[in-house]
This record gives C-alpha cells, structure tokens and sequence, in this order.
C-alpha cells in the first residue's frame, strides 16, 4: 500500500480507542502520506497531542478561534486544511462527532474542516456496542454514507466496557492499508482536491446521491441456524454468513434502509444496517415475518431444514447403544414470505447445490414464488460456505441467466444487486 504524497487530515476524537492513534499516524507516515493531525478537546484528555504531533512531525491542530497572540486571520485555517487535504480520516470518530457530522454542525477545527473539505472524508466508528447499535447513531451513519462519506464497520471483540461486541477501533495496520485503498480507487468523490474546483474556481456542488435504493426497505437473511439437541449441543452447518452480510453492506451503501436477520456467526454488522440476532429456524420465520412487507428480500442465509424432535433440557449422556435421532421439518422461511408477498415486492433465494444445480435451483425458484434465485455450488472450492471469494448463477422467474464470475463476496455482492435491481415501479 503506498500513499506517497498523498495529504491526509487524521482527525482524532475522544475514545478510549484514540490510543491507536498513535500508531495509526506511524502506520500512515510510514506508507508516505503527509499527516496533519487535528484533535478534538475530548481526544486530548485520552492522548497527549504531544504524542501525535511528534510522531506526525506536525503540530496538532484543535482550536477553531485563533488564541491570543495568534495572527487574526488564522481562523481561516480550517477553510485551507479542507482544501489542502486529498483525504479526511477519522479514527476513532466517537457517537458524538458522527452525530455532529451527520447534522452538519461545526463547533470544533475537526468538524469545521469536514465541512470545508473538498476531498472524500473516511470514518473509523469506535464507542461501546449499545452505543452503536442505537438507532440515532446507526440513523447518523446511514446519513453519512448517503453524504459520500466512507465509514469502515467496527470490529467485533472485547470493548473496554468489559462487553463484548461491534465497537473496536479496527487494528491500525489494517486501518492504514484500507485508507491507501480507498484513496486509490476511482469513484464520483474520489478526486483530488483542485479537481473539484469549478471552472471559476468556486467550489463545485456536491452530487446528491440518495443510491439506487434509496428509500426503499431491503430484507436480508444470512449465516446458519441452529437447532438445539441437548443445552450444549446442536444441529448446524458450515456457513458464516459472509455473503448476506456483504449483500447487506452493499444495500446499505446503495441508501437502502437494511434489516439484516443474522445467525450465529463472527461478522460485525456493516456500516448503517439494523441487525437482528436469531439462532433456530423458528426465531429467523418469526423476525422475518416481522418484515415480510420489505420491498426487497434476499434470503442468503443456511436454514436448517429438520431439528431435533425433542431438545433435551439436560445434557444427553452416552449409552453403549448407537443413537437415533427423530428429527422434525423446520419451517420454511422464504417459502412463507413467498406465500405471502405482495406486489411490487422482489423476492431473491440462493440454492446452494452438489449436483443438478439448475433443476433444482429452477424448482425452489418456483415452489418459493421467487423473482430470482442465485445459484451457487457446494462442489467448488472457491464457491459456496466460507471462502470469501463466490459465483453465482443468477436464475429469474422469467427465463433470465445472468453469470456472475468467481471474485470477492463483496464484488458479488453488489453484482448481485445490479442483475436484481430496483422493484419496478
Ligand atoms: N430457506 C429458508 N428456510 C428454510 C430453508 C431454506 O428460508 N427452512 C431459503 C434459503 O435461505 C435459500 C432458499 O430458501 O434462500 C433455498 O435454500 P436451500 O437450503 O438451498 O433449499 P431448500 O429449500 O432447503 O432445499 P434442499 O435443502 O432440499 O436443497
């Protein structure tokens, strides 16, 4: 990853987690990027600007009114760092200054600088997990991202709550390779800062994207169920939900309003989606029929067709006997939100198949009442439960193929999106 040459304004804020800071501005420094470090008040008291400005070789910016003795036009400088920056970062950007830029406010050198910014700006969420779970600051992020700006999900772990969940500041080697990545990868927002100059010099209006789906609400099922045999042990499978939770993400940064209805599984919920834990078939056909009026669902999640008849409340102890198992039908999911759906509503399934792969993919795609079914096979290796990488065969009710070629789960994800599109209208 390099960044040579590149101008970034690292924003800190006042998390626990604004000790990687430091580390993060090496990281940054090391890959060749110029970094003008700005703290907010909050952020001082949990890491000394001394600190940040010696290993950016930068004084560390902060008051947004020139103190005493300073020049008296220096209050501008937040008007010249927005236009000098080829990138914005904020890491850890705490709930308050999400909120702060979500509504558009400007009280610090931080804010006033996102404001004036010109090039595309990058948030890095860290705060406790009820904290982000809340449905203001999940309303702020979706917020955010329909401004353009790029927010990096939090990590799932310890938190210093003591909790554990979504929350963690991501490590601040990987945050620093995702800035070089970002700021290479071409996009609407991605100029430089004198490209977005207009013909006159003046500053040129910033696109309003709402996305694709925006205003639209998009269903997503995703990761396995289990279904308990004794309190310690279950009926599962392999999935790990990354293909329904990318599908999510790549929803959410299309403006969609997204309700993700996950398993168990070890993913943090992307950026901007309400998540909704479940764990049997039962839980997922009740959350599910709580949101059977989305406009658009997507049901990628491994549902276990059979539990066992009888769950145990007391551990099941060995016999010298073979066991036998009495195991009951599941219900459906899909195939109730099939019967069920209304019109101008899509419905998308994944069959995942060994062998016949089109018939049956054709058959569930009918019995179900689907739109579209993505196909995708258990038999390939790159393909199917926990690769990061799939391929799909995208089957529509009437008559359509479309391939969507082996590539990262989040690639075909928002493939997937583009061959299903939009309800009509
Ligand atoms: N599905 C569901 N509820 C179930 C089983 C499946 O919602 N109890 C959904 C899956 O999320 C997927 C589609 O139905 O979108 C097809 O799932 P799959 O397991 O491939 O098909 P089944 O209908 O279970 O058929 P089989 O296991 O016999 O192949």
């Amino acid at each position: 990853m390099s960044l040579e040459g590149k101008k970034l304004v690292l924003g800190v804020t006042g998390s626990i987690a604004a000790y990687k800071a430091a580390e993060l501005v090496r990281q940054l420094v090391k890959a060749g990027a110029e970094v003008q470090p700005v703290m907010t008040a909050a952020a001082a008291r949990f890491i000394p600007p001394l600190t940040i400005a010696t290993l950016a070789k930068r004084e560390v910016l902060g008051e947004l009114f020139p103190r005493a003795g300073d020049a008296q036009t220096a209050w501008t400088k937040h008007v010249e760092l927005g236009l000098w920056a080829d990138g914005v970062v904020i890491a850890p950007a705490t709930a308050q200054t999400l909120a702060k830029l979500a509504g558009g406010f400007c009280d610090s050198m931080l804010t006033a600088v996102v404001l004036s910014a010109r090039c595309p700006v990058m948030v890095a969420p860290a705060m406790d997990h009820d904290m982000w779970g809340h449905p203001a600051t999940q309303r702020n992020v979706r917020q955010l991202q329909a401004d353009g700006v790029e927010v990096v999900a939090p990590a799932h772990g310890e938190l210093a709550s003591g909790l554990v969940g979504d929350g963690r500041l991501p490590e601040p080697a990987a945050l620093a390779a995702r800035v070089g990545e970002w700021l290479g990868r071409p996009g609407p927002d991605q100029g430089s800062a004198s490209e977005a100059l207009g013909p006159d010099g003046a500053p040129e209006a910033r696109a309003e994207s709402p996305g694709p789906l925006g205003g639209l609400h998009v269903l997503v099922t995703a990761g396995p169920t289990r279904e308990a045999l004794d309190p310690v042990r279950f009926l599962s499978n392999g999935s790990t939900g990354t293909m329904g939770f990318e599908i999510a993400a790549a929803a959410a940064r299309r403006g969609a309003r997204v309700t993700l209805l996950a398993g168990p599984v070890a993913l943090a919920t992307p950026p901007g989606v309400d998540r909704v834990d479940v764990v049997t078939a039962d839980d997922l056909l009740g959350a599910a029929l709580a949101h059977a009026d989305a406009d658009v669902v997507i049901a990628a999640a491994a549902v276990s067709d059979y539990a066992p008849a009888h769950a145990t409340d007391r551990k099941l102890k060995k016999g010298d006997d073979d066991l036998v198992l009495r195991l009951r039908r599941t219900p459906d999911v899909l195939a109730a939100l099939g019967e069920r759906r209304r019109d101008g509503q899509t419905l998308v399934g994944f069959a995942l198949e060994t062998h016949d792969g089109e018939d049956h993919a054709r058959g569930k795609l009918a019995r179900k009442r689907l739109d579209w079914i993505a196909l995708n096979s258990a038999a390939e290796p790159d393909a199917g439960f926990g690769t990061g990488t799939n391929r799909l065969t995208m089957l529509s009710a009437e008559g359509a193929r479309v391939e969507i070629p082996l590539g990262p789960k989040r690639d075909v994800a928002e493939a997937l999106l583009d061959v299903v599109g939009p309800p009509a209208a």
